[in-house]
């Protein structure tokens, strides 16, 4: 967000306490991957609208103070404001200096009631000023997804501002229509509680409807001459239901929704209400990790002393995240049971070796990750998997058996170059269409 801000010809000061990343981003080294987001680091780091500071008291020259700070899960579920609250403070600090009207602005993800009970009086207290009149804040739900995030920072769907301050919000609105001009969204105009909970139903819905489409998955594995993905397609075309989301798998990860559904799920049972739902698309999601090593128990038997190869480690193409993905979790379930395990992720290999260290091996390419292995499993969906084919896995694999977990190949090939496949959500007896 601050690279695409300062891109468009804005100011953009970053201020953090962590050095490390602020040498980083100083020689233009992005903390992670992202598609873009290099150049346009460099760009602004070039003609100096995108500056980064440890320097607190540079907040108070700016019109708008954006905090997009990480608001982790605690082990109960409940959301920690611990940076939240940082940042307010040192947002407050700042304002007392101040010789102009701020905008505070929260993205970052937080339990509803937070802007208003939180933000607002820890700034009220630290700086001194009047509501209203020296600064008001806004709550500004951020929708981006990783491996898209510059894309979607320059093509948002639709924008959400709540306050109870009408003029913040106009502020905030009239900031965004210069930013996108023609392409200006929808803007909803809210209050804070509403902002913050639909970040919070918005990714409940997208994990629902994931873990959905994997529990019709389950369904079809157990009736012969059925394909999730025909079932898929077929209901996507109802505009009532649409044809995202519907990709069934090995399940959902990533540094949001594991996070916001397990906040969503805490804030709701200490409102006295078990959101009954969401607690099953959690379990779905649990069980279809689970799946891979089903599957490879189905073709293996005992899995201890068994090579098994696991092609894709991010929690989903165009990353090197692997905050709760699928993979990490199907990893230490196939050490657990005694397996030796071989990976290969394109991007993601140093992520994964600060988790697992040398408890498991580190292939350099696809064709080193499978050699000699019992069994493949397919995690994630990276392009360069996808272009493998059955003849390939016969080649290097000990017993050539695949568990498709984001349903990248075709059964009738693999079948054909002798490959026993387990994909997700597809019948016993293959998906051919008789009708075809
Ligand atoms: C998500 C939301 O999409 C975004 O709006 C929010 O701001 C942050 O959280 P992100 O975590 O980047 O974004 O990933 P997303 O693309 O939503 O995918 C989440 C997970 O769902 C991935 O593990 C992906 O593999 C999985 N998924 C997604 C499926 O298994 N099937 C699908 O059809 C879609």
């Amino acid at each position: 967000m601050a690279v695409c801000f300062a891109k468009h010809g804005y100011k953009v000061v970053g201020i953090d306490t962590d050095q490390h990343l602020l040498a980083k981003l100083r020689e233009g080294q992005p903390p992670f991957h992202e598609p873009n987001l290099q150049g346009y680091l460099a760009d602004g780091l070039k003609n100096k609208n995108f500056t980064v500071t440890d320097d607190p008291s540079m907040n108070s020259m700016s019109d708008i103070a954006f905090i997009t700070v990480g608001t982790p899960s605690q082990a109960n579920g409940q959301i920690d404001l611990s940076y939240v609250v940082s940042a307010s403070k040192m947002i407050g600090h700042s304002l007392r200096s101040a010789r102009h009207y701020q905008l505070v602005v929260v993205k970052s993800t937080v339990a509803p009631g937070t802007a208003r009970n939180v933000v607002k009086p820890v700034i009220d207290r630290e700086s001194n000023k009047a509501y209203n009149l020296d600064y008001s804040v806004c709550s500004n739900p951020e929708f981006l997804r990783e491996g898209r995030a510059i894309y979607d920072s320059e093509n948002p769907d639709r924008i959400i501002i709540g306050s109870d301050d009408h003029a913040a919000i106009e502020r905030l609105e009239k900031f965004y229509q210069t930013l996108y001009s023609n392409t200006m969204p929808t803007v909803i105009r809210t209050t804070f509680e509403n902002a913050e909970l639909t970040k919070y139903a918005n990714n409940a819905f997208l994990a629902t409807k994931v873990s959905f489409i994997n529990c019709i998955a389950s369904i079809a594995e157990r009736i012969p001459h059925t394909d999730v993905n025909s079932i898929a397609s077929a209901i996507g075309l109802d505009a009532r239901i649409g044809p995202h989301f519907l990709n069934a798998g090995l399940g959902w990860g990533g540094s949001c929704l594991p996070k916001d559904l397990h906040s969503l799920l805490n804030l709701s049972e200490n409102l006295g209400y078990r959101a009954e739902l969401i607690a099953a698309t959690d379990e779905t999601n649990r069980q279809q990790a689970e799946k891979a090593v089903e599957f490879a128990k189905q073709a293996l038997g005992a899995l201890a002393d068994k090579r098994v190869a696991i092609l894709g480690l991010a929690f989903k193409p165009e990353t090197d995240d692997m905050r709760e993905a699928v993979s990490v979790r199907v990893i230490n379930r196939m050490l657990g049971e005694g397996a030796s395990v071989s990976v290969s992720d394109p991007l993601a290999t140093e992520n994964a070796k600060r988790i697992f260290g040398d408890r498991i091996t580190y292939a350099a390419n696809v064709d080193e990750c499978i050699e000699g292995a019992d069994c493949c499993i397919l995690v994630t969906e990276w392009p360069e998997f996808k272009k493998l084919n059955g003849e390939a896995f016969v080649r290097k694999m000990r017993t050539p058996t695949v568990v498709d977990g984001r349903r990248l190949y075709d059964p009738k090939e693999f079948k054909k170059a002798g490959v026993k496949l387990f994909a997700v959500g597809v019948g016993p007896e293959g998906s051919e269409s008789e009708n075809r």
